[in-house]
């Protein structure tokens, strides 16, 4: 089995699609081997991307919150991303985030494929709908199987919706709900890692 720490260090040389161009550098995943809960998001983001670091912008800090009130320690978990450039088009100064393409997932998906393999964790959570479909196929749709624990890789997966949908949404009321949703769902996901 190849160690974690080898395989961040193979992957900060990635050259496997052009998103390294123009990207700071590679982010890996966070968190111990032998995690329980794995935690997978889409790509980072303009602060991941310039501090290393996935999930330390916005949506981190959000992601935080939702954790805390699942009762979850992030430091326990593995926290990810299927890939690991940040895409972005200039707009002024601006970094605009575009999300990636098939191919360029599908170049990336190795590097999370290897850091499964080390962390065997026991659930993998996956956040928003690039990661789902990464996982579980281009026609998944998150709304569709909230609530439901689904496997991949032989291991129980719970999707569940972006941070960063959480963010974009302007209605208070509507965003305390879909707050609350992303919740419930990383509620499941422990609950699921405490029970095998
Ligand atoms: N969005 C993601 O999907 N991952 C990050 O690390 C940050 C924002």
């Amino acid at each position: 089995m190849v160690k974690l720490d080898e395989l961040r260090t193979r992957a900060a040389g990635c050259t496997n699609c052009d998103l390294y161009r123009d990207a700071t550098q590679t982010v890996f995943g966070v968190g111990r081997p032998g995690a329980r809960l794995m935690l997978v998001g889409e790509q980072p983001g303009h602060d991941e991307d310039l501090e290393g670091e996935p999930f330390v912008g916005p949506a981190g800090r959000l992601l935080d919150g939702a954790l805390r009130d699942a009762g979850i320690d992030r430091a326990e978990a593995y926290v990810t991303n299927v890939v690991k450039h940040f895409k972005f088009k200039r707009t002024g100064k601006r970094r605009i985030h575009q999300t990636p393409t098939t191919r360029e997932v599908k170049a990336c998906l190795p590097w999370f494929l290897g850091e499964l393999e080390a962390i065997r964790p026991e659930v993998v959570t996956t956040l928003g709908g690039t990661a789902a479909k990464a996982l579980l196929g281009p026609s998944f749709r998150v709304t569709h199987h909230r609530g439901e624990v689904l496997e991949y890789a032989g291991l129980p997966l719970v999707a569940t919706i972006h941070p960063s949908a959480v963010l974009r949404i302007p209605d208070r009321a509507a965003r305390a709900e879909a707050l609350e949703g992303l919740v419930t769902d990383l509620r499941l996901a422990a609950k699921v890692a405490a029970d095998v």
